[in-house]
């Protein structure tokens, strides 16, 4: 999960600066930050998620999967799997029946973020390292890219507002070093009043503001400069993306409904076992199954107010709601878990404008929102949240009058690694790569698999096929936390294959704090050097048992497993050998495990972690 004890200490010295009201107030003369209104058009509703996939992305997908078709062609010579043949295979798959594949990327901060690009170029065919390690080409062959928290404003919009490049591209395009806290220049003065300034030109025009949007604003950092102020729909037209070449970007939301919440001190927070899952992709936005919601809106027109499926007023349709800042700052938005961790047991909502307990008044997530709080003119509590006019007010009972939805950190539902729109059995998705920097494990910010047991424990309640997950003990006493691990080999045909990558030390310590607002380019190349080592399980210098087949070889069966079983084709004797040695046994142990988590570099067993970081990493 994604609860922190301490966060943005730089911030202290910076907030005082924001005693003054009126200074933030001003404002740039032009807006690009602010959403417009337009004119609705005749068409915007409303629909339920009953209808199956939208006809855009039906339409994209097909796009997509002949496009993968083609990458696939390239990718299993790549991998080289003994006994495919390749031609033969080909000639049975095309875009109905290619495989469909999903990568999710876990919250985590930057932890999981930074790790998580370097996953992407792990895969990536524009990578040498991976072509020649046998993994280039997946990435090719994705379908889907999902993430939340840090996988969603530190990964996967990154990498969709710069074109899907490669890493190397995006690194190039972007500041991945200076601090997201000081902003490029490095005056923390001239940068907060910058961002409270583009909110006020959000409130002038009507729409609700919250610490969400100064928050997300942060975030630009990792976008390039042309999509400063570009839209999470302008993905949709963007070269890549729009010719099929590309994966859809999802990034998803949980949300808190006052007076139906759980709550801790007065805080609430998403129930785990009934919360709604909100999805955002270049197309639509809402959810698909469970919570109290289950319809979609173009992403294009959020921030429209709607009643019962229809734009409330005709001239009052709403375009630029999704900046990508703002998606940003949505998915990562977790004040509320940051506040109960620290007041917990304080009463705070009895009142409209919660008191903030003294002992707290310097916390620096206290003095962001009061920051708000104070520029904007709300109540505290209101100012917590990612706000969203409700395009589904009215739409169903649950709905009745509730104007406003309030938005947190996707984490926040428990499954922190994204896969939840991977296993939507519209999607039909055979195989998801699940990487895990959740830090959900408590002794040293690795992890210990609750996160993706959330998951099989979510698709059981919603009555969707999935693997099946063991427990946290499991996971660490039989290594699951350590190696890449397949999942579900010998469940149904409409079950997807789960490929879990676990964040693990092979060659560098990537357990950093998630709150790490700035690298050294040195320190990018050893977590990204780290994630080569995840995903090629050592560059092919480790072998798991003597017989074992070349993990790179067993991704690419992964990828092909189920549309061979589709289309009526032999499984290839290597790809069950892969199967047999990477693919979890079934057996459990939930003996408790060790009582600190703490493993060694995998790659240089002699290296401590002190070494490392007096020696390697600074
Ligand atoms: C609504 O109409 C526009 C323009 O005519 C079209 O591009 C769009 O696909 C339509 N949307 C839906 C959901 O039918
Ligand atoms: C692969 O399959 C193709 C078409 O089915 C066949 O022509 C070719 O001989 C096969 N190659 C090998 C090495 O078996
Ligand atoms: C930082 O920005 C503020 C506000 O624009 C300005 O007054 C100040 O001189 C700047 N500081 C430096 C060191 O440039
Ligand atoms: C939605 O409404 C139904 C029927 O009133 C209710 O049973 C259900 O619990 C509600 N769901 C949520 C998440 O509020
Ligand atoms: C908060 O900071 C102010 C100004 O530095 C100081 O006067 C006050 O004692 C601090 N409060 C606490 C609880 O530390
Ligand atoms: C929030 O702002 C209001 C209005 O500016 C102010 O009266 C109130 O004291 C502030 N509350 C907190 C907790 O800062
Ligand atoms: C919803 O709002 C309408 C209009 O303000 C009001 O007439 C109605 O009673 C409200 N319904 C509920 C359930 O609060
Ligand atoms: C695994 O992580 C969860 C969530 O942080 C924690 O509650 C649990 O104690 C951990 N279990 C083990 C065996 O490490
Ligand atoms: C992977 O191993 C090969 C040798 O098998 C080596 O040439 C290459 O440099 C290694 N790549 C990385 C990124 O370590
Ligand atoms: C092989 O995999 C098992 C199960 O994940 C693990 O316990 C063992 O440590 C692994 N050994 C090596 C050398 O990778
Ligand atoms: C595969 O075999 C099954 C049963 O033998 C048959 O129903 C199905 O049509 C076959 N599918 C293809 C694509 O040949
Ligand atoms: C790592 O090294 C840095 C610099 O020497 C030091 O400030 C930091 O406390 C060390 N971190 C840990 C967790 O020991």
């Amino acid at each position: 999960m994604f609860l922190p004890t301490k966060f943005l200490l730089t911030l202290t010295l910076l907030l005082t600066s924001f005693s003054n009201p009126v200074l933030a107030r001003k404002k740039p003369a032009s807006s690009p930050y602010a959403p417009t209104y337009v004119k609705c058009p005749s068409n915007l509703t409303v629909r339920a998620a009953t209808d199956g996939l939208s006809p855009e992305e039906q339409a994209w997908r097909t796009l997509r999967l002949s496009e993968v078709v083609k990458s696939l062609q390239s990718y299993l010579q790549t991998a080289n799997i003994s006994d495919l043949n390749v031609t033969s295979y080909l000639a049975k798959v095309n875009a109905s029946n290619a495989p469909v594949a999903g990568l999710a990327i876990s919250g985590g901060g930057s932890q999981s973020g930074m790790t998580g690009l370097g996953i992407w170029q792990a895969f990536d065919a524009r990578y040498p390292p991976a072509v020649k390690a046998g993994t280039g080409g997946l990435t090719q062959c994705l379908s889907y890219l999902t993430g939340l928290s840090g996988g969603g404003f530190n990964m996967v919009l990154p990498v969709a507002s710069n074109n899907f490049s490669s890493l190397a591209d995006l690194r190039a395009a972007v500041d991945f070093t200076s601090s997201y806290l000081l902003g490029p220049s490095g005056n923390a003065t001239s940068y907060f009043y910058k961002l409270f300034g583009l909110t006020a030109t959000k409130l002038e025009k009507g729409f609700p503001v919250s610490v969400t949007d100064v928050f997300g604003q942060f975030f630009r950092q990792f976008l390039p400069a042309s999509w400063a102020f570009k839209d999470v729909s302008d993905i949709a037209t963007s070269e890549a993306f729009a010719k099929g070449l590309a994966p859809m970007p999802i990034v998803l939301l949980s949300e808190v409904v006052p007076g139906v919440s759980p709550q801790i001190g007065e805080i609430p927070y998403p129930d785990i076992n009934s919360s709604t899952v909100y999805e955002e992709t270049p197309f639509e936005f809402g959810s698909w199954l469970g919570g109290r919601v289950q319809a979609f809106i173009p992403t294009k027109y959020l921030g429209t107010s709607m009643s019962k499926g229809r734009p409330a007023k005709k001239r009052q349709c709403v375009n630029g709601f999704d900046k990508v800042t703002f998606a940003q700052g949505s998915t990562g938005n977790a004040f509320n878990f940051w506040f109960i961790d620290s007041f917990y047991n304080i009463p705070l909502f009895t009142k409209r404008d919660i008191p903030i307990p003294t002992k707290n008044e310097n916390d620096t997530l206290v003095m962001l929102v009061e920051g708000v709080n104070s520029t904007f003119g709300q109540t505290f509590n209101a100012s917590m949240w990612a706000t969203y006019p409700n395009p589904f007010e009215n739409y169903n009972k649950n709905m009745t009058n509730v104007t406003e939805l309030l938005m947190v950190d996707g984490s926040e539902s428990g499954e922190t690694i994204p896969i939840r729109p991977l296993i939507i059995p519209e999607r039909k998705v055979d195989f998801i790569i699940a990487y895990d920097s959740s830090t959900d494990e408590p002794g040293n910010s690795w992890v210990n698999g609750t996160t993706f047991r959330n998951s099989y424990l979510a698709a059981q309640r919603l009555g969707v096929p999935f693997p099946v997950v063991p427990d946290a003990a499991t996971f660490i006493n039989e290594d699951l936390n350590r190696f890449p691990t397949f999942f579900g080999c010998n469940a149904s045909l409409a079950t997807p294959l789960v490929l879990y990558l676990p964040n693990s030390p092979w060659s560098a310590y990537t357990n950093y704090s998630y709150t790490t607002s700035s690298f050294t380019n040195a320190q990018l190349d050893l977590v990204f050097e780290n994630s080569f080592n995840i995903a090629t399980y050592g560059n092919g210098t480790v072998a798991n048992g003597t017989n074992a087949p070349p993990f790179p070889t067993c991704v690419a069966c992964g990828l092909i497993y189920k549309s061979l079983l589709r289309t009526n084709q032999t499984v290839p004797t290597s790809c069950q050998n892969c199967f047999s040695t990477y693919c979890w046994d079934g057996k459990t142990d939930e003996k408790p495990a060790k009582p600190a988590y703490n493993p060694g570099l995998l790659l240089n067993p002699g290296l401590s972690f002190q070494k490392w970081n007096s020696t390697v990493w600074h």
